[in-house]
């Protein structure tokens, strides 16, 4: 069975606050982000920037204007220019796709030394112009009248002047993710209160990791440019003092009237960055580094948006684990994206499903049971925050602090992304 041999090393990982859009990271733009926090990675693992080979990027949002943010990235921090930079874009899995990527090439003896990330900013979405007023535009600027200039513009209506910006929806299905959450936790019969708890763990056990320092080797401090007056030094998204009954307060957003799924259940709107450092085992061993962890395998695998969207991760587990021939039982760490708790709540139940294994995996036994106790032991993205290129980078980089802080071997990611994508991998300590 495959799995990486020689080995891929996680040297350390590194990421921005997490910060609610909008808020301390308003003004920038998810290239600022990504080069902030590559920067502070390279001075941190005093690793000579001539050693890095190649720098991936996921980011799931691009700008127009520099769209391959991670050749952007190389040319923005510093970084020798012959670096080349290749940008991913796997929805919320963008930032393991750039991992994956980056690993495969150290698999393949292409490269030794890989920086892998992603970024966003969904407070620098790009708004757009409506098609007809776009067009209007383009005709406009190939008159050579003012009297042609004004033709240009005189068919459209009022509503072509209204600006189109992007929802964060299927296109195939036409449902925000929000609703495909909604549909999901209505077929698998998840509660409200069931979400909300989940909410509550996510927040309360952010904030006492937060408090215990155990991101202290993992979140950077940012002085904000350009002024340089503001210092985030933690996410702004945790809430220490949130509650059961304030959750329960909160109205549904995706189905007003029938819905469960509020802004407290849901992961935020949010800005932020998150990159890791990877190595071939041998140059790590050579340069005399201590991994925090290495990849042993991955899996990505897909399902119909039209069925359940966010139950990818189902889907791509038993292969990861597969291939790393291993059983869900010997997992000590587990880290699965929260992009709702009612898709936690689904995958959960899907992986300890016999029907689920018997009708959709071809097995003949669930894949395991997983203890929602055991997973996200220092919150998720419902609380921390969900900043779409980053989120894998954020998670990959906590399983392996935690591998290390707990002695366990082995740990898992899952993540769950738009197109009904999943992801997960299989890390271990030593
Ligand atoms: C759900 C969503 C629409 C909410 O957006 P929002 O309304 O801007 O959210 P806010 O942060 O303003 O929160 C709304 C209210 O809930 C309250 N709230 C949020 N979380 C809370 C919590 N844990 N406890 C108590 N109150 C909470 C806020 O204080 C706010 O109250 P206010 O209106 O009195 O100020 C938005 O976060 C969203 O679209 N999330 C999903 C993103 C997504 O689809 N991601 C893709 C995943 S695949």
């Amino acid at each position: 069975m495959w799995q990486y041999t020689p080995r891929v090393a996680v040297i350390r990982g590194l990421r921005t606050p997490f910060a609610k859009s909008g808020t301390h990271y308003g003004h920038l733009s998810a290239l600022d982000l990504g080069k902030i926090v590559v920067a502070e990675l390279v001075e941190r693992s005093g690793i000579d920037p001539n050693d890095v080979q190649e720098v991936v990027f996921g980011n799931v949002i691009p700008s127009v204007k520099a769209p391959n943010i991670a050749r952007e990235v190389v040319l923005g921090t510093g970084l020798p220019r012959k670096i080349p930079g290749v940008t991913v874009g796997m929805a919320c899995a963008s930032s393991n796709q750039a991992i994956t990527t980056a690993a495969d090439l150290i698999f393949r003896g292409y490269a030794d030394t890989v920086i892998a990330g992603g970024a966003e900013s969904l407070s620098d979405v790009p708004i757009l112009f409506s098609k007809n007023f776009a067009d209007a535009l383009i005709t406009a600027s190939k008159q050579k009248s003012v009297g042609g200039k004004v033709g240009a513009f005189r068919k459209l209506k009022m509503k072509d002047f209204a600006p189109d910006a992007p929802a964060i929806a299927e296109s195939t299905t036409g449902l925000t993710m929000g609703e495909s959450a909604e549909k999901m936790a209505k077929e698998n019969g998840i509660p409200r209160e069931a979400q909300d708890k989940l909410a509550l763990q996510s927040h309360t056990r952010a904030a006492k990791a937060t408090a215990d320092g155990r991101f202290k080797d993992e979140v950077m401090t940012v002085v904000v440019p350009p002024t340089y007056e503001n210092i985030v030094e933690s996410d702004n998204l945790v809430r220490a003092d949130t509650t059961l009954e304030a959750l329960a307060k909160l109205k549904p957003v995706f189905d007003r009237k029938f819905g469960t799924i509020t802004a407290g259940n849901a992961s935020p709107l949010t800005d932020g960055a998150a990159a890791v450092l990877l190595m071939s085992e041998e140059k790590a061993k050579a340069l005399g580094l201590k991994p925090i962890g290495f990849i042993k395998s991955y899996a990505y695998a897909a399902t119909d948006p039209f069925d359940q969207l966010l139950q990818g991760p189902v889907f791509a587990l038993p292969a990861a684990l597969d291939r790393a021939k291993i059983k869900l039982e010997d997992i000590g760490v587990i880290e699965m994206h929260e992009a709702f708790a009612a898709q936690v709540l689904s995958n959960i139940q899907w992986i300890g499903s016999k029907k689920i294994a018997q009708e959709k995996l071809g097995r003949s036994e669930p894949v395991g049971d997983i203890d929602p106790e055991k997973i996200n032991n220092t919150g998720g993205s419902i609380a921390l925050g969900h900043p779409f290129g980053a989120t894998g980078s954020r998670i990959v980089t906590t399983v392996c602090n935690e591998l290390q802080r707990t002695g366990q071997q082995y740990g898992l990611v899952t993540v769950c992304a738009a197109g009904g994508i999943g992801v997960a991998m299989v890390l271990e300590r030593e």
